[in-house]
């Protein structure tokens, strides 16, 4: 665990941003780690301990009405949460665009819950025809990671491009920026930024302590930039959506602080829970490849990872049709749920788990079936990728 990371949750009280000792039943939720149950419950918690909002029926009316459906992610309440989203849809209803901010921290390869978010990004951008800034934090993961080179950083940032381009948002509307290499464009905003947060209030939204080194601490100015970017582009306030897990919220906890000293628009925000891992008991994460469905792993390997994944199931076959099995704690069924699956046939799969006409084995296949076609379907569009980097690049 990095120096600056404690056991506490990031816990800001609203009125004073102080940190409350985390519960040991809660889930923990930093931008850099992610520990405890990930239940519906602890998610709700969330929200409270956050100071953020559910997504109301009258906002999923609103977004219904502007674009004629509801997307699959918010209607099982992947997507939970929120900060001024019905902001900026009264203000694209009455013909203000926004952009669309996301990013991504290149420290290994790029696994499904990762990917989740993104084609959410996409289908926000077909919809809406927002532009859309994706920020590559390389400068981040090597502050944080102690023990990385840049040359991996290097080549993960490579890879990890291949597959944010793979994901097929519109060129037209698309800038990557990478830290390192469009810096000129961030700092002069990170500054303004920085010069407005205080030690004391960094500590207390992020948890940094004595040993945490100062690049780390320096750091959030530069993801908070790209929140204002669009309105230097554009010559006049533009508001800004940001699509994301939750455990970003941090950063844009402090960035909402300052925007409007600065004579910015609050930065906007949707968020999703975290796509488990394969053995349920933490998010998905590319440190733990053996646990997480690479976009890199070949088809036998996907096949293998999900046939070995923890299930709701019950410990034999003749007491799953007897007592059946518990779909809400089965990340095969939330994959499926989540990727595959529509709502009826989500339902249909979650009635017969729970009444014991379904058996764990069966889901598997339906699983690996699906995610090896995916994985297959993905890394063609990565291999394309290749021809299209500096189309997506920042000028
Ligand atoms: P990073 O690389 O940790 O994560 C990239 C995106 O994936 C989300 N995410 C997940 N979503 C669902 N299930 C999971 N298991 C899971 N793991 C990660 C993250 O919330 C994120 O949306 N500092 C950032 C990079 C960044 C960024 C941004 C992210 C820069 N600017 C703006 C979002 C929005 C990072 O290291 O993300």
């Amino acid at each position: 665990m990095a120096s600056h990371s404690r056991n506490i949750d990031i816990d800001m009280d609203k009125d004073n941003n102080s940190y409350n000792k985390n519960n040991k039943n809660d889930i923990l939720v930093t931008p850099w780690e992610v520990h405890g149950d990930l239940e519906d419950k602890n998610y709700v918690k969330l929200i409270e301990k956050f100071g953020t909002q559910s997504i109301s029926q009258e906002i999923i009316e609103k977004i219904k009405k502007l674009t004629g459906e509801v997307h699959p992610l918010i209607k099982s309440q992947y997507f939970f949460s929120h900060r001024d989203l019905d902001w900026i849809l009264n203000k694209y209803e009455k013909g203000e665009p926004f952009y669309l901010y996301t990013g991504r921290g290149p420290s290994g390869f790029i696994h499904i819950g990762h990917i989740l978010p993104w084609l959410f990004t996409k289908y926000l951008q077909d919809k809406f025809g927002s532009k859309l800034l994706f920020q590559i934090t390389d400068d981040e993961k090597f502050l944080y990671n102690v023990g990385i080179t840049k040359e991996t950083i290097s080549n993960y940032t490579y890879e990890n491009l291949l597959d944010i381009i793979a994901i097929g948002f519109n060129p037209k509307l698309t800038k990557i920026i990478i830290d390192t290499k469009h810096i000129n464009h961030l700092y002069p905003i990170a500054t303004e930024i920085a010069r407005k947060i205080t030690f004391s209030t960094a500590k207390a939204v992020f948890g940094f302590t004595n040993t945490t080194n100062i690049g780390m601490i320096g750091f959030p100015p530069i993801q908070a930039a790209p929140c204002f970017l669009p309105s230097i582009i554009e010559k006049v306030p533009t508001p800004v959506l940001i699509p994301a897990a939750i455990d970003q919220d941090p950063y844009w906890r402090v960035t909402r602080d300052i925007a409007e000293k600065l004579g910015f628009y609050k930065p906007a925000q949707i968020h999703s829970k975290f796509l488990p891992s394969l053995s349920r008991l933490y998010k998905m994460s590319s440190s733990k490849p053996e646990t997480a469905i690479l976009t890199i792993d070949e088809p036998e390997i996907v096949e293998k990872k999900v046939l070995s994944a923890f299930t709701g199931g019950q410990p034999t076959i003749s007491l799953q049709r007897k007592l059946g099995a518990n779909a809400d704690i089965c990340p095969v069924y939330w994959y499926l749920k989540y990727f595959f699956d529509d709502e009826k046939e989500s339902f249909e799969r979650y009635i017969k788990c729970k009444s014991g006409n379904l058996l764990c084995g069966e889901c598997k296949s339906d699983l690996a079936n699906h995610t090896r076609d995916f994985v297959i379907e993905f890394k063609a569009k990565r291999e394309k990728a290749k021809d299209k980097v500096e189309e997506y690049m920042f000028d």
